[in-house]
C-alpha cells in the first residue's frame, strides 16, 4: 500500500517521445517543473492556425496555459474556444451571454465553493477536454486557482498501487454535489439524462500516451466491483494525491487573465479566501473524448487505429 513519505520526487513533464521542438510563435515561461506555463506574445482575439498548433503542443506539454492582459470579450472568448472543438453546455451552472458561456459570480452573498480538488464534469459519459477561464472582476488580493498534474500524481504512485489500479474502473456521479441543489423530482429527471458514468481509474491520453490518475473527490463515488470499505480506503488514497504540492502550480488572476487547462490531465482548486469581495469569471468548455484505460489504449495502438 502506498505510503506518503518525505524525500525527493522525480518528476516527468512529458514522455520521452514528446515533440519538444522550441516554440517559435510565442514565449513560454514555466510556473513549475511539470505543470503551468505563461504564454507571452499571443492575442487570443486573433490566433492563426500556426499559433493554434503550437498552443496545442504547449497545452499537452504544460497542461495549463496562462495568458495576461487579454482585451477580449465573451464573444472573442467563445470564438477562441470554438477553434478547439464543440462547446459544452453545463446543465447545472448559470450561463452568461450564450448557453455555453458559464458565469461564476461571487459576492458577499455567494461565497466561492470550488475549493475542492476536482476535474470538471467527470460524471458525464464524455467529460470535457478542456476549459478556458477568463477573469472579469477579481479581488485585490486572493482568489488564486491551483492546478495539479495528474500524470505526475500517477507517476508518484508506487508500483504495487499502479499494478492494483491499472485495470480498475470507478463510478462518477453528480448527485453528491450539484444534486444537492435540486428537488427530488428534478434530481430524478437529471439522473436519467446523466446516469452515473464509469471511467478507468488510470486514463491514457491519446495524443501523448501519458497515463493519468483519473479520480476526484467530489464526483467519484466508488470503485467498481469492490467492497465499500476497500473502495473508500483506496479511493481516499488516490484522491489525496492531488494534495501534493510538488505536482501543483498556482496562478494569481488579474483583470484580462485567461487560463486554458487540459481537463483530462489536471485537477484544479479555486482558493476561496476573498470573501466578501467580488470575483467574476467566465468559462467556456470544450467537449472531450470518452476516457480509455491502458488495456483499451494498447489494443487501439496494436490495431493501428
Ligand atoms: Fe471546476
Amino acid at each position: 500500500m502506498l505510503e506518503l513519505k518525505a524525500g525527493p520526487r522525480t518528476l516527468r513533464r512529458t514522455l520521452d517521445d514528446f515533440d519538444d521542438r522550441p516554440y517559435e510563435r510565442f514565449d513560454v515561461q514555466p510556473l513549475s517543473p511539470t505543470i503551468g506555463a505563461a504564454v507571452r506574445g499571443v492575442d487570443l482575439g486573433s490566433v492563426d492556425d500556426e499559433v493554434l498548433a503550437e498552443l496545442r503542443r504547449a497545452r499537452l506539454e504544460w497542461k495549463v496555459l496562462f495568458f495576461r492582459d487579454q482585451a477580449i470579450d465573451a464573444a472573442d472568448h467563445r470564438a477562441f474556444a470554438s477553434r478547439w472543438g464543440e462547446l459544452e453546455v453545463h446543465p447545472f451552472l448559470p450561463s452568461a451571454d450564450a448557453p455555453d458561456v458559464i458565469r461564476f459570480a461571487k459576492d458577499e452573498k455567494i461565497g466561492g465553493y470550488e475549493n475542492v480538488w476536482h476535474s470538471d464534469v467527470t460524471w458525464r459519459q464524455v467529460p470535457s477536454m478542456g476549459s478556458i477561464l477568463r477573469a472579469v472582476t477579481v479581488p485585490r488580493l486572493g482568489g488564486d486557482t491551483l492546478w495539479c498534474d495528474m500524470g505526475a500524481a500517477y507517476d508518484g504512485l508506487d508500483d504495487e498501487t499502479k499494478d492494483r489500479i491499472d485495470g480498475l474502473t470507478a463510478v462518477h456521479d453528480f448527485v453528491h454535489t450539484f444534486g444537492r441543489l435540486l428537488s427530488d423530482e428534478e434530481k430524478a429527471r437529471k439522473r436519467e439524462e446523466f446516469p452515473p458514468a464509469e471511467h478507468p481509474i488510470v486514463r491514457v491520453i491519446p495524443e501523448t500516451g501519458r497515463k493519468v490518475l483519473y479520480v476526484n473527490r467530489p464526483f467519484t463515488s466508488h470503485i467498481s466491483g469492490m467492497q465499500p470499505e476497500e473502495s473508500s480506503t483506496l479511493l481516499e488514497l488516490l484522491v489525496r494525491q492531488a494534495d501534493v504540492p510538488e505536482y501543483q502550480c498556482r496562478f494569481h488572476w488579474e483583470p484580462g487573465s485567461v487560463a486554458f487547462w487540459d481537463n483530462r490531465t489536471t485537477q484544479h482548486y479555486a482558493v476561496s479566501d476573498y470573501h466578501p469581495q467580488v470575483r467574476v469569471m467566465e468559462r467556456v468548455t470544450i467537449i472531450g473524448d470518452r476516457p480509455v484505460g491502458p488495456a483499451a489504449a494498447s489494443a487501439t495502438a496494436l490495431a493501428g487505429v
